[in-house]
């Protein structure tokens, strides 16, 4: 049985995880929310008691200022805290001193995002294998639980993978990863989660077709698809995280990621593109002044949290398998549909933040309980998803199966480099 939880990083997804945390505190224990800006930690606090969230009221809930880059003192922190899990939902650049700090500790690791270094973009695949996957046979030998990617795309999609495996195929062909938000948040422009990080997403596209890596150009190739509740979108073979280790773990043909974007969208992300307001690269800006356009541009456009109170409409985010069962052709679309206004009214947050942070709390639950506590490290879809797609369920993130749903049939897509 592990129990206290240190949750880093106080953003949009802290935001949930600690919601989430409260209402399971029985299970979970004492909860510290750690941050940068130990203010934004205090504010979730103060939504959490608002909302009433605190289930046990014995149990402890409180804030520490950290700096996540620091490693001693995430030892230090971890060591006060007696925290025996930890839930990264800091910047991604934060990743790996967090897991060292878990890995010198014995605490639980998860995160929900890849590890990023600020001057690299869209590292060559498989990415895992250049941060992560190089501590794996020190998690073995030390016994930590490290969980990578245990949002929802990485996370649930990786889970929806391995039960698709598991229940529904006896050989997988396809697997293509669509993500849409239908939503509208009312502002002129504005990212669902961090800037800079969605931004860094889309400067090449990786894709692992025919058991091959192929190269694409970022909103090259288009579909649309009518998809369950939110209807017809359009959605663009885009890179992700999950690819980096499906491509490994499934026995599958091709597994692409696609995520939705409006025409509005991808008219303003190309003009600030071309103007190089994306660019993580400093410019100088006067003499002895240098400053990358990439944070400016998160210092001018909204905070993903402060779209929370308008934003209306529904998420989709969805599996299509393709395959054979009992030697027949078999296609399913497994998907969850999250509505942006009740995620307001449950924890004062919008889908986007809620989808990502439901899922490491579902998985600490899961490692408090024993049934997830792998004592290794793995990736999402290594795990056995029952527990966890019951959990979520219950939680608030629904797992619906449509057999035979409108087909998704993808253009041959040729690389323009191969690896
Ligand atoms: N898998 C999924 O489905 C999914 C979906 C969305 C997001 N994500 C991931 O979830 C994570 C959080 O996203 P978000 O939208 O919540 O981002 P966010 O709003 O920008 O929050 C990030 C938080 O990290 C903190 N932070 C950054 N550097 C730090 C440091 N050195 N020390 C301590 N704290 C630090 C920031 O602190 P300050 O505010 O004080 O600067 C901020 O509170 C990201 O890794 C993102 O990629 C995953």
């Amino acid at each position: 049985m592990r129990k206290n939880v240190l949750i880093v990083g106080a953003g949009g997804v802290g935001h949930v995880v600690a919601h989430k945390c409260a209402m399971n505190n029985n299970v979970l224990g004492d909860i510290c929310i750690a941050s940068r800006t130990q203010q934004k930690c205090d504010a979730i606090i103060e939504s959490i008691r608002r909302k009433n969230h605190l289930k046990d009221e014995t149990k402890k809930l409180y804030s520490r200022k950290v700096d996540a880059m620091n490693i001693p003192s995430l030892v230090q922190l971890i060591k006060d805290t007696q925290s025996e899990i930890v839930i990264n939902v800091g910047q991604a650049y934060v990743n790996m001193s967090v897991l060292e700090a878990c890995i010198e500790t014995g605490a639980v690791y998860m995160d929900t995002a890849i590890h990023e270094e600020p001057d690299k973009v869209c590292e060559n695949p498989p990415w895992y294998a250049n941060y992560e996957w190089k501590r794996r046979e020190r998690c073995a030998e030390k016994g930590v639980t490290a969980i990578l990617g245990i949002g929802f795309d990485p996370g649930v999609v990786n889970a929806w993978c391995a039960l698709a495996q598991q229940d529904y195929f006896d050989h997988i062909d396809t697997i293509d990863i669509l993500d849409v938000n239908a939503g509208s948040h009312g502002k002129f422009f504005a990212t669902n989660f961090d800037p800079e990080i969605n931004f860094r997403e889309f400067r090449k596209v990786w894709t692992w077709i025919d058991r091959k890596w192929v190269l694409q150009k970022v909103h090259s190739i288009k579909m649309d698809y009518d998809f369950p509740v939110v209807g017809n979108c359009p959605v663009y073979l885009t890179g992700h995280d999950e690819l980096h280790s499906l491509s490994k773990n499934m026995d599958a043909h091709s597994i692409r990621f696609w995520m939705g974007f409006s025409e509005h969208y991808i008219n303003v992300f190309t003009v600030l593109t071309k103007l190089g307001l994306t660019s993580e690269k400093p410019v100088k800006v006067t003499e002895g002044v240098e400053i990358a356009p990439l944070k400016v541009l998160k210092a001018l456009l909204p905070d993903p949290s402060s779209l929370a109170p308008g934003y209306v409409g529904k998420t989709c985010i969805g599996n299509f398998i393709r395959g054979t069962k009992d030697n027949k052709k078999r296609e399913i679309f497994i998907y969850n549909i999250c509505d942006h206004a009740e995620c307001y009214q449950e924890v004062e947050s919008q889908a986007i933040s809620y989808t990502a942070g439901v899922p490491p709390v579902a998985a600490a639950i899961l490692v408090a309980r024993g049934e997830w506590d792998v004592k290794q490290m793995v990736n999402v879809e290594e795990l056995n998803p029952q527990p966890f797609i019951k959990l979520l369920t219950s939680m608030g993130l629904p797992t619906e199966v449509l057999e035979n749903p409108v087909t998704f049939e993808p253009p041959v897509i040729e690389s323009l480099e191969s690896v």
